[in-house]
């Protein structure tokens, strides 16, 4: 149930359970592991069960239960500011292919869908990016241009549905709004019943690649594999081209019921106010469940209690009658961003054939982990892939403009490691902070979490935090 104070599990998870799946406990070979149970490691799995591989899934916690069961589930093409950026700085044929991705991502959805008889909730409806700040208006106008320009049927607009006014907006007609539960569920369903085998509470410590692909558990087993796909949100064993270009960070979500007739219809984003993102889903016959997520910080650096009544106040005061009658739901969810803000999907790094990885989807998780999902089985199996694999390929080069934001984000990185005290956390030595919203030490150099007692929560940590090294009188 949602908690009163802090954060609980996300709307996604209650009513959903899932059949439990059996830890691993003795070697196996397989032709492919797929490590990670989130939209980008269930979608690659079940595209290649599909080729007719033989697949085995290796999840650390609970399938569908990390940043993808905590996700807002908005599958759009519409990615903040993305095409006006893409445009000015790849060009407008990179800006087409981002948006050919995009799109082919969320009919693949709806595909899949209809052909396993999966009910996602799927739900069609505009997408808005929008501004109330004036002095923004020509962001706005730039982006729908962009859009455009990129083959999306995006509209610039000053009106909205929204309770109060915007300045501009850009409008994409025909985007999804789904339950990313029941569709991940689904498909692990339909994945198991086409030879695929996932198994869960098997965390992945160590991965070598020689002659083939060789894997070990924190359980002990060993898995040998021809190749290994790494969609576990920040990758395990980061190669050192990558880790520089990866930051990590969090955002709120606060849910509750709204009376149909005040809930807006379409999805929107803006940049303003640390972020503010507002969709809606199916609740009961009166009621649509209202989900805000926003006041975006870097983990185990900040006050979320305060930015969880920043946000729950802004909810309060934009749409009448939220949260008013119980229940209300409070969740989290943390994402990796890239440098040049595309995905990193394909081989992890120059000198690897067989391990690839999927991460750096910046908040836009749901439409571009299925394309991981469809790109990276093509780069397994040797099918033809699509015209913009090279966009996302992690062994691409840094715009030079993205110099300074890289040197930055690393300088803060190294901050944490030198300044500081213990605990530290357990994958490369940054100093925790303690998030007592969640009661979990957070790490903010690549996102790894930690309970209280010390246990992994979220990688790229694999060992739990020493006991010695935990404050005696609690953080
Ligand atoms: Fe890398 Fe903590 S997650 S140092």
């Amino acid at each position: 149930m949602p908690t009163e104070a802090g954060l609980g599990p996300s709307y996604w998870m209650h009513g959903t359970p899932s059949p439990g799946r059996p830890a691993l406990t003795d070697d196996l070979t397989a032709d492919v592991v797929v490590i990670g149970g989130g939209i980008a490691g269930l979608c690659t799995a079940h595209e290649l069960v599909r080729a007719g591989r033989e697949v085995v899934l290796l999840e650390a916690g609970r399938i569908a239960s990390g940043v993808s069961g905590h996700t807002t589930g908005k599958l759009t093409s519409l990615h903040g500011l993305i095409y006006a950026r893409l445009r000015d700085t790849l060009g407008a044929t990179a800006a087409a292919r981002y948006a050919r991705a995009q799109q082919e991502a969320l009919e693949h959805v709806v595909g899949l869908c209809a052909e396993i008889g999966i009910d996602a909730e799927l739900e069609r409806a505009p997408a808005y990016i929008y501004v109330t700040d004036e002095g923004r208006a020509g962001e706005i106008r730039a982006e729908a241009a962009a859009a455009l320009d990129a083959g999306l049927d995006a509209a610039y607009v000053t009106e909205t549905e929204l309770p109060f006014p915007v300045a501009a907006a850009v409008r994409l007609d025909g985007q999804l709004l789904f339950h990313p539960r029941k569709f991940l569920l689904g498909l692990a369903e339909d994945l198991v019943a086409r030879g695929g085998t996932i198994h869960e509470e098997t965390r992945v410590t160590d991965l070598q690649e020689h002659t083939d692909c060789r894997l070990t558990t924190e359980g002990g087993a060993t898995v040998h594999a021809q190749d290994v796909v790494m969609a576990t949100n920040f990758p395990l064993t980061v190669h050192t081209s990558l880790l520089a270009r990866l930051t990590v960070r969090r955002e709120l979500v606060v849910a509750a019921p709204v009376a149909t007739t005040a809930a807006p219809q379409g999805m929107y984003l803006t940049p303003e106010d640390s972020t503010r993102s507002v969709r809606t889903a199916p609740y009961d016959e009166d009621h649509r469940l209202l989900i805000v997520t926003g006041e975006a910080f870097v983990p185990g650096t900040d006050h979320p209690g305060e930015r969880l009544e920043r946000l729950t106040g802004w909810a309060r005061g934009t749409f009448p009658g939220f949260g008013d009658t119980p229940p209300s739901y409070r969740w989290a969810a943390q994402d990796v961003r890239s440098a040049d803000h595309l995905p990193y999907v394909g081989h992890e790094h120059p000198d690897t054939q067989h391990v690839f990885v999927a991460t750096g989807f910046g908040g836009w998780g749901m439409s571009n982990g299925v394309m991981a999902g469809r790109l990276l089985a093509a780069h397994v199996t040797g099918a033809p892939r699509p015209d913009w694999t090279e966009l996302f390929d992690p062994r691409r080069h840094l715009p030079l403009r993205e110099y300074p934001d890289v040197t930055r984000a690393q300088l803060s990185v190294a901050r944490h490691y030198l300044v500081g005290r213990p605990p530290r956390c357990t994958h490369m030595g940054c100093e925790l902070g303690f998030d007592d919203l969640e009661g979990t030490w957070e790490c903010p150099c690549h996102g790894s979490r930690f309970a209280a007692d010390g246990s992994v929560l979220q990688g790229p940590a694999t060992r739990p935090l020493e006991r010695e090294h935990l404050p005696e009188s609690g953080p």
